[in-house]
């Protein structure tokens, strides 16, 4: 579903605060597979995909999704086929506009589907249906703004949003870090819910490592701009968070940099 081939992107190219935030990543992700990403501040994780979705436009490397060449395609039309969430609650949703303006907003998408903003009462009803699944109440609050919801809400709503597009691959880059436990956890379970529901191909950034471990069917762990360690299937269902240490430990040379990914 995805594939990545030489990847490489610098940030302030030619300057003496020159930074290699991604140094060559070949990546292929199969259709459905829901990919775990890890690894220290600054690994290159963000950088990775924001260079998928085309928010930032890497050096070199080719991009595919769904056997489509999309190198050369800008942010707008990536969305066509690829929708992410970030990790502040109040960058995927906008406040100050209701529920229901936030989701037609979202259902326009990518794609021309006439009629514009419009809440007519059969989107309503397509809404009101996609927001039961996660079952927080909130298609009884279509009228409520955004901005009063709870930063667990808010990513739940944002979640909705994502796949009304109908998207092929869905990217969340640390969309729970800014989360209470209790909120976090929730999420978590309605992310799993949706992406299996959903047959997404997924590619979901964590500080955490026992989300790392416990979700999905694939875990990176990103470093220095490279993926260093790929771990799936059986391995991936048995890996602890000190085998995955140890892994890192010897996959890359390197001790682990950052003790926050032990903690979390
Ligand atoms: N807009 C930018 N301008 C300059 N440098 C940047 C920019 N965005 C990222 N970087 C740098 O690129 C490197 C990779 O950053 P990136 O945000 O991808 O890391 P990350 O793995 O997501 O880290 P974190 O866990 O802290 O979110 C870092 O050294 C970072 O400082
Ligand atoms: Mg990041």
């Amino acid at each position: 579903m995805i594939h990545m081939r030489g990847v490489v992107h610098h940030f302030l190219r030619g300057t003496v605060n020159e930074v290699v935030a991604l140094a060559g990543v070949n990546l292929h992700v199969r259709p459905q597979e829901f990919v775990t990403i890890i690894g220290s501040n600054g690994a290159g994780k963000s950088t990775l995909l924001r260079a998928l979705a085309g928010v930032v436009m890497a050096d070199a490397g080719r991009f595919t999704v769904a056997d489509t060449d999309i190198t050369c395609w800008l942010e707008h039309r990536r969305a066509e086929l690829i929708s992410r969430i970030d990790q502040n609650p109040l960058a995927s949703t906008a406040p100050q506009l209701s529920i229901e303006e936030n989701m037609a907003l979202a259902f326009l998408r990518g794609r021309n589907r006439g009629l514009g903003m419009a809440v007519t009462g059969k989107r309503r009803d397509v809404f009101r249906a996609a927001l039961s699944k996660v079952a927080l109440g909130l298609e009884d609050r279509l009228t409520t703004k955004v901005g009063t919801l709870s930063g667990g809400q808010r990513q739940a709503l944002a979640l909705v949003m994502a796949i009304l597009a109908e998207p092929r691959v869905l990217l969340l880059d640390e969309h729970c870090a800014a989360l209470d436990p209790k909120a976090a956890a929730q999420v978590m379970a309605i992310t799993e819910k949706v992406v299996s529901e959903q047959k997404l191909t997924t590619m979901m950034v964590t500080h955490n490592m026992e989300h790392a471990i416990r979700y999905g069917n694939r875990l990176l762990m990103m470093h220095k701009g490279r993926v260093v360690v790929d771990v799936s299937g059986p391995e991936k269902t048995c890996l602890t968070a000190s085998g995955l240490v140890e892994k890192f430990h010897i996959l890359s040379g390197e001790i682990l940099p950052d003790e926050t990914l032990l903690t979390s």
